[in-house]
Protein backbone atom coordinates (compact mmCIF):
# COMPACT_ATOMS: atom_id res chain seq x y z
CA UNK A 1 0.00 0.00 0.00
CA UNK A 2 0.95 3.32 -0.83
CA UNK A 3 -0.04 6.16 1.31
CA UNK A 4 -2.73 8.28 0.25
CA UNK A 5 -2.85 6.36 -3.15
CA UNK A 6 -5.85 4.77 -4.55
CA UNK A 7 -4.13 1.30 -6.11
CA UNK A 8 -8.05 0.67 -8.33
CA UNK A 9 -7.46 4.57 -10.12
CA UNK A 10 -7.13 3.81 -13.37
CA UNK A 11 -4.01 4.32 -15.15
CA UNK A 12 -2.66 4.40 -19.24
CA UNK A 13 0.38 2.21 -19.83
CA UNK A 14 1.87 1.91 -23.26
CA UNK A 15 -1.57 1.40 -24.70
CA UNK A 16 -3.46 -0.37 -21.97
CA UNK A 17 -5.92 0.81 -19.24
CA UNK A 18 -5.03 -0.41 -15.66
CA UNK A 19 -5.19 -0.34 -12.15
CA UNK A 20 -2.92 1.86 -10.68
CA UNK A 21 -2.23 -1.32 -8.40
CA UNK A 22 -1.14 -3.74 -11.36
CA UNK A 23 0.47 -1.26 -13.85
CA UNK A 24 4.27 -2.21 -13.86
CA UNK A 25 7.41 -0.94 -15.74
CA UNK A 26 10.86 -2.82 -16.11
CA UNK A 27 14.06 -1.86 -13.98
CA UNK A 28 15.62 -0.92 -16.69
CA UNK A 29 13.42 1.45 -18.33
CA UNK A 30 15.73 4.59 -18.76
CA UNK A 31 13.36 6.67 -16.91
CA UNK A 32 14.16 4.74 -13.60
CA UNK A 33 17.94 4.40 -14.56
CA UNK A 34 18.69 7.77 -15.92
CA UNK A 35 15.32 10.29 -15.48
CA UNK A 36 15.80 9.78 -19.19
CA UNK A 37 12.54 10.88 -20.27
CA UNK A 38 9.46 14.20 -20.21
CA UNK A 39 6.16 14.76 -18.53
CA UNK A 40 3.34 17.52 -18.39
CA UNK A 41 0.52 18.34 -15.68
CA UNK A 42 -2.51 19.25 -17.29
CA UNK A 43 -5.53 20.63 -15.03
CA UNK A 44 -8.77 19.97 -15.66
CA UNK A 45 -12.07 21.75 -14.47
CA UNK A 46 -15.62 20.21 -14.66
CA UNK A 47 -13.52 17.02 -16.61
CA UNK A 48 -12.80 19.84 -19.30
CA UNK A 49 -8.92 20.06 -19.74
CA UNK A 50 -7.31 23.83 -19.45
CA UNK A 51 -4.81 24.91 -21.80
CA UNK A 52 -4.69 21.76 -23.49
CA UNK A 53 -2.99 23.21 -26.72
CA UNK A 54 -0.66 24.73 -24.59
CA UNK A 55 0.35 21.77 -22.54
CA UNK A 56 0.37 19.30 -25.37
CA UNK A 57 3.13 21.73 -27.40
CA UNK A 58 5.01 22.09 -24.95
CA UNK A 59 5.11 18.04 -24.55
CA UNK A 60 6.00 17.76 -28.19
CA UNK A 61 8.63 20.66 -28.08
CA UNK A 62 10.74 18.13 -25.03
CA UNK A 63 10.46 15.24 -26.75
CA UNK A 64 11.57 16.53 -29.63
CA UNK A 65 14.38 18.12 -27.56
CA UNK A 66 15.61 15.25 -25.96
CA UNK A 67 15.03 13.06 -29.15
CA UNK A 68 12.21 10.68 -28.05
CA UNK A 69 9.95 10.04 -31.18
CA UNK A 70 6.75 8.00 -30.10
CA UNK A 71 5.06 8.80 -33.50
CA UNK A 72 1.98 10.05 -32.18
CA UNK A 73 0.15 13.24 -33.68
CA UNK A 74 -1.37 16.30 -31.11
CA UNK A 75 -4.93 14.33 -31.93
CA UNK A 76 -3.49 11.07 -30.04
CA UNK A 77 -2.44 12.88 -27.13
CA UNK A 78 -5.76 14.94 -26.75
CA UNK A 79 -7.60 11.23 -27.35
CA UNK A 80 -5.33 9.82 -23.98
CA UNK A 81 -5.71 12.85 -22.11
CA UNK A 82 -9.50 13.36 -22.28
CA UNK A 83 -9.93 9.32 -22.79
CA UNK A 84 -8.35 9.60 -18.60
CA UNK A 85 -10.75 12.41 -17.70
CA UNK A 86 -13.79 10.32 -18.82
CA UNK A 87 -12.45 7.29 -16.64
CA UNK A 88 -11.96 8.83 -13.30
CA UNK A 89 -14.60 10.19 -10.93
CA UNK A 90 -13.05 13.47 -10.31
CA UNK A 91 -14.72 16.88 -11.47
CA UNK A 92 -11.63 18.81 -11.38
CA UNK A 93 -8.42 16.90 -11.60
CA UNK A 94 -5.21 17.20 -12.71
CA UNK A 95 -3.70 14.98 -15.57
CA UNK A 96 -0.25 13.54 -15.34
CA UNK A 97 1.94 12.14 -18.60
CA UNK A 98 4.97 10.66 -18.72
CA UNK A 99 7.19 9.51 -21.36
CA UNK A 100 10.41 7.91 -21.24
CA UNK A 101 12.88 6.55 -23.80
CA UNK A 102 11.91 3.19 -22.97
CA UNK A 103 13.48 -0.13 -21.84
CA UNK A 104 17.04 -0.99 -22.71
CA UNK A 105 20.28 -2.33 -21.60
CA UNK A 106 21.81 -0.09 -19.42
CA UNK A 107 23.82 2.48 -21.50
CA UNK A 108 24.37 6.40 -21.46
CA UNK A 109 23.67 6.65 -25.51
CA UNK A 110 20.11 5.96 -26.74
CA UNK A 111 19.14 2.33 -27.71
CA UNK A 112 19.73 1.52 -31.40
CA UNK A 113 15.88 0.17 -30.56
CA UNK A 114 13.65 0.82 -27.62
CA UNK A 115 9.93 1.81 -27.54
CA UNK A 116 9.13 5.00 -25.54
CA UNK A 117 7.16 4.30 -22.61
CA UNK A 118 3.76 6.31 -22.30
CA UNK A 119 2.18 6.68 -19.18
CA UNK A 120 -0.65 8.75 -17.46
CA UNK A 121 -2.46 9.18 -14.65
CA UNK A 122 -5.44 11.28 -13.74
CA UNK A 123 -5.41 13.14 -9.78
CA UNK A 124 -7.82 14.79 -7.81
CA UNK A 125 -7.27 17.93 -7.60
CA UNK A 126 -7.85 20.54 -4.81
CA UNK A 127 -7.82 24.47 -5.73
CA UNK A 128 -5.76 26.61 -3.51
CA UNK A 129 -8.49 27.76 -1.22
CA UNK A 130 -9.14 31.14 0.24
CA UNK A 131 -6.95 30.97 2.94
CA UNK A 132 -3.44 30.64 0.56
CA UNK A 133 -5.50 32.60 -1.89
CA UNK A 134 -6.41 35.42 0.80
CA UNK A 135 -3.57 35.27 3.19
CA UNK A 136 -0.94 34.20 1.07
CA UNK A 137 2.56 32.38 1.19
CA UNK A 138 5.91 32.73 2.04
CA UNK A 139 8.85 32.04 0.29
CA UNK A 140 12.77 31.64 0.68
CA UNK A 141 15.86 32.71 -1.82
CA UNK A 142 18.36 30.02 -2.85
CA UNK A 143 20.94 29.52 -5.27
CA UNK A 144 19.71 27.78 -8.42
CA UNK A 145 21.74 25.15 -8.66
CA UNK A 146 19.97 22.67 -11.57
CA UNK A 147 21.10 22.11 -15.16
CA UNK A 148 21.12 24.91 -18.20
CA UNK A 149 18.00 23.33 -19.69
CA UNK A 150 15.57 23.99 -17.54
CA UNK A 151 13.07 24.47 -20.73
CA UNK A 152 12.53 21.22 -20.88
CA UNK A 153 10.47 19.48 -18.44
CA UNK A 154 12.47 16.70 -18.07
CA UNK A 155 11.47 14.09 -15.51
CA UNK A 156 15.24 14.90 -13.63
CA UNK A 157 13.72 16.91 -11.15
CA UNK A 158 16.69 16.31 -8.35
CA UNK A 159 18.05 19.98 -8.10
CA UNK A 160 14.32 20.93 -8.21
CA UNK A 161 13.50 18.10 -5.27
CA UNK A 162 16.17 19.59 -3.20
CA UNK A 163 15.27 22.98 -3.66
CA UNK A 164 11.80 22.22 -2.70
CA UNK A 165 12.90 20.40 0.21
CA UNK A 166 14.97 23.71 1.65
CA UNK A 167 11.88 25.26 1.44
CA UNK A 168 9.78 22.57 3.67
CA UNK A 169 12.70 22.73 6.16
CA UNK A 170 13.09 25.80 6.28
CA UNK A 171 8.95 26.21 7.10
CA UNK A 172 8.14 28.09 4.06
CA UNK A 173 5.64 27.19 1.09
CA UNK A 174 8.52 27.65 -1.72
CA UNK A 175 11.76 28.76 -2.76
CA UNK A 176 12.44 31.13 -5.20
CA UNK A 177 15.83 30.70 -7.38
CA UNK A 178 18.54 32.87 -8.32
CA UNK A 179 21.41 32.40 -11.11
CA UNK A 180 24.08 34.51 -11.16
CA UNK A 181 22.44 37.14 -8.61
CA UNK A 182 19.24 37.02 -11.17
CA UNK A 183 15.50 35.47 -10.62
CA UNK A 184 14.83 32.13 -12.13
CA UNK A 185 11.86 30.78 -11.01
CA UNK A 186 10.77 28.42 -7.71
CA UNK A 187 11.13 24.32 -7.51
CA UNK A 188 8.01 23.64 -9.48
CA UNK A 189 6.76 27.10 -10.43
CA UNK A 190 6.94 30.33 -12.22
CA UNK A 191 8.12 33.40 -10.26
CA UNK A 192 6.70 37.44 -10.79
CA UNK A 193 7.56 40.65 -9.60
CA UNK A 194 5.42 43.63 -9.39
CA UNK A 195 7.43 46.85 -9.33
CA UNK A 196 5.43 50.63 -9.49
CA UNK A 197 1.98 48.58 -10.99
CA UNK A 198 4.64 46.91 -14.02
CA UNK A 199 4.16 42.95 -13.71
CA UNK A 200 7.71 41.46 -14.50
CA UNK A 201 8.95 37.97 -15.55
CA UNK A 202 12.15 36.26 -16.47
CA UNK A 203 13.26 36.16 -19.85
CA UNK A 204 12.00 33.12 -21.39
CA UNK A 205 14.98 31.38 -22.12
CA UNK A 206 16.79 27.96 -21.15
CA UNK A 207 16.44 29.08 -17.22
CA UNK A 208 13.34 28.63 -16.50
CA UNK A 209 10.53 26.20 -17.67
CA UNK A 210 7.81 28.68 -19.57
CA UNK A 211 4.52 27.70 -17.88
CA UNK A 212 1.79 27.01 -19.56
CA UNK A 213 0.34 30.38 -17.26
CA UNK A 214 3.33 32.33 -18.17
CA UNK A 215 1.35 33.48 -21.27
CA UNK A 216 -1.70 33.25 -19.51
CA UNK A 217 -0.62 35.75 -17.77
CA UNK A 218 0.57 38.11 -19.79
CA UNK A 219 -2.84 37.68 -21.96
CA UNK A 220 -4.79 38.59 -18.91
CA UNK A 221 -2.47 41.51 -17.65
CA UNK A 222 -3.23 42.93 -21.05
CA UNK A 223 -6.79 42.25 -20.36
CA UNK A 224 -6.78 43.86 -17.08
CA UNK A 225 -4.65 47.01 -18.16
CA UNK A 226 -1.32 46.09 -16.94
CA UNK A 227 1.68 46.78 -18.05
CA UNK A 228 3.89 43.86 -18.59
CA UNK A 229 7.82 43.59 -18.92
CA UNK A 230 10.14 40.38 -20.01
CA UNK A 231 13.47 40.75 -18.75
CA UNK A 232 15.90 39.94 -16.44
CA UNK A 233 15.43 40.63 -12.53
CA UNK A 234 17.87 41.37 -10.28
CA UNK A 235 17.91 39.83 -6.60
CA UNK A 236 17.43 43.43 -5.52
CA UNK A 237 14.35 44.08 -7.68
CA UNK A 238 12.72 40.97 -5.87
CA UNK A 239 13.79 42.20 -2.62
CA UNK A 240 12.31 45.40 -2.86
CA UNK A 241 9.17 44.11 -4.95
CA UNK A 242 5.68 45.53 -4.59
CA UNK A 243 4.00 42.26 -4.95
CA UNK A 244 5.52 38.80 -6.12
CA UNK A 245 3.78 36.04 -7.68
CA UNK A 246 4.05 32.47 -8.18
CA UNK A 247 1.86 30.30 -11.20
CA UNK A 248 1.78 26.67 -11.84
CA UNK A 249 -0.92 24.26 -12.41
CA UNK A 250 -1.55 23.08 -9.34
CA UNK A 251 -0.95 26.84 -7.44
CA UNK A 252 -3.16 28.75 -10.17
CA UNK A 253 -1.89 32.01 -8.90
CA UNK A 254 -0.73 32.75 -5.60
CA UNK A 255 0.47 36.07 -3.91
CA UNK A 256 3.87 35.58 -1.84
CA UNK A 257 3.04 37.75 1.35
CA UNK A 258 6.70 36.91 3.09
CA UNK A 259 10.16 36.72 1.24
CA UNK A 260 13.07 35.23 3.37
CA UNK A 261 11.13 36.15 6.50
CA UNK A 262 10.31 39.96 5.48
CA UNK A 263 7.31 41.43 4.36
CA UNK A 264 6.48 41.52 0.41
CA UNK A 265 5.45 45.04 -0.45
CA UNK A 266 2.41 45.72 2.27
CA UNK A 267 2.68 42.20 3.79
CA UNK A 268 -0.69 41.26 2.05
CA UNK A 269 -1.89 40.50 -1.40
CA UNK A 270 -1.77 43.42 -3.66
CA UNK A 271 -4.22 45.11 -6.13
CA UNK A 272 -2.52 43.42 -9.27
CA UNK A 273 -2.63 39.91 -8.24
CA UNK A 274 -6.31 40.63 -7.45
CA UNK A 275 -6.76 41.63 -10.99
CA UNK A 276 -4.78 38.50 -12.49
CA UNK A 277 -6.29 36.05 -10.04
CA UNK A 278 -9.84 37.44 -10.82
CA UNK A 279 -8.88 37.04 -14.48
CA UNK A 280 -7.86 33.51 -13.70
CA UNK A 281 -10.90 32.25 -11.90
CA UNK A 282 -13.02 33.81 -15.26
CA UNK A 283 -10.61 31.61 -17.52
CA UNK A 284 -11.40 28.92 -15.45
CA UNK A 285 -15.42 29.64 -15.18
CA UNK A 286 -15.19 30.27 -19.16
CA UNK A 287 -13.97 26.74 -20.22
N1 LIG B 1 5.29 22.28 -12.45
N2 LIG B 1 8.58 26.00 -13.54
C1 LIG B 1 8.78 24.74 -13.09
C2 LIG B 1 10.15 24.32 -12.73
C3 LIG B 1 7.69 23.85 -12.98
O1 LIG B 1 7.89 22.60 -12.56
C4 LIG B 1 6.37 24.31 -13.32
C5 LIG B 1 5.17 23.43 -13.23
C6 LIG B 1 6.23 25.64 -13.77
C7 LIG B 1 4.89 26.22 -14.16
O2 LIG B 1 4.39 25.63 -15.34
P1 LIG B 1 2.82 25.53 -15.62
O3 LIG B 1 2.25 26.90 -15.48
O4 LIG B 1 2.74 25.02 -17.02
O5 LIG B 1 2.25 24.55 -14.60
C8 LIG B 1 7.36 26.45 -13.87
C9 LIG B 1 4.27 21.25 -12.43
C10 LIG B 1 2.94 21.73 -11.99
C11 LIG B 1 4.78 20.05 -11.65
O6 LIG B 1 5.97 19.76 -11.79
O7 LIG B 1 4.01 19.40 -10.93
Amino acid sequence: MIPNVDPDSIVYLNGEYLRLGDARISVLDRGFIFGDGIYEVVPAYGRKPFRMDGHLARLERSLASIKINVGWQRGDWEKLVVGMLDRVPFETSMAYLQVTRGVAKRDHAFPAQATPTVFCMVSAFERPGAALREQGIAVISVPDLRWLHCEIKSVSLLGNVLAKQQAVDAGVDEVVQFRDGYLSEGASCNVWVVKNGTLLAPLRNNLILEGIRYRLLEELAQAAGIRFESRRISQQEVEQADELMLTSATKEVLPVVKYNGKPVGAGRPGPVYAKLRAGYDQAVASL
